[in-house]
């Protein structure tokens, strides 16, 4: 298994990713490919996201590639938190395929995301979930989660908020 950024080369691979999620919103959201009319412009404003232009904090995106080149999951680090972020989004997203849950991928993902935020000097990283996402809350504790607090959205969404010391 390794990590790879997105590129070109990722393109067709990618696409099956969110053919086989189905309809729901893709995690994360910065992987969603819908309203780009070509993968090109998909790459551009991923990349406006990576340099931290406009709304975005600067950030960092892979795809978890396994040995025969398919995309098992998906991963964002966002380098910095905004106020969005403090409370609901935290510094990582991610993802595992459907077909590939409940193997340990998203754990392993979690846990070589960290030796990226280390590398970049995010000391104290905030993950959250929804209050009923029991896998995530799980991926997060096997990765040394201490647990925050729960978050209520604006939309009474309950998320638990976690901490992860990096040292
Ligand atoms: C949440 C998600 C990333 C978990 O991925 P995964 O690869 O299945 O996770 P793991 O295999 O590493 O599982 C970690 C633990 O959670 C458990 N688990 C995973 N999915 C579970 C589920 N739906 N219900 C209960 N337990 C679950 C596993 O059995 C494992 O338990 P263990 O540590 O006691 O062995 C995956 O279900 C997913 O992509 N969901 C949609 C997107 C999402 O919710 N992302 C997280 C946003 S915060």
């Amino acid at each position: 298994m390794r990590l790879v950024k997105p590129s070109l080369e990722w393109k067709e691979q990618h696409e099956n990713y969110i053919e086989e999620w189905g309809h729901e919103r893709i995690v994360p959201s910065s992987m969603e490919l819908s309203g780009f009319p070509t993968y090109e412009e998909y790459l551009k404003a991923l990349d406006e996201r990576i340099q931290g232009k406009g709304q975005w904090v600067p950030s960092s995106h892979y795809f978890l590639v396994n040995d025969v080149n398919q995309i098992v999951g998906m991963i964002d680090i966002r380098h910095e938190l905004n106020e969005y972020l403090r409370t609901i989004g935290g510094h990582i997203g991610y993802s595992i395929r459907p077909s590939e849950r409940k193997k340990g991928y998203a754990s392993y993902l979690l846990k070589e995301a960290l030796i990226i935020c280390k590398e970049l000097n995010i000391k104290q990283n905030l993950i959250t979930c929804n209050e009923d996402n029991i896998g995530s809350a799980k991926v997060i504790l096997n990765n040394g989660g201490i647990e925050e607090d729960l978050f209520i959205t604006e939309e009474g969404l309950l998320k638990r908020r976690f901490w992860i010391a990096i040292n």
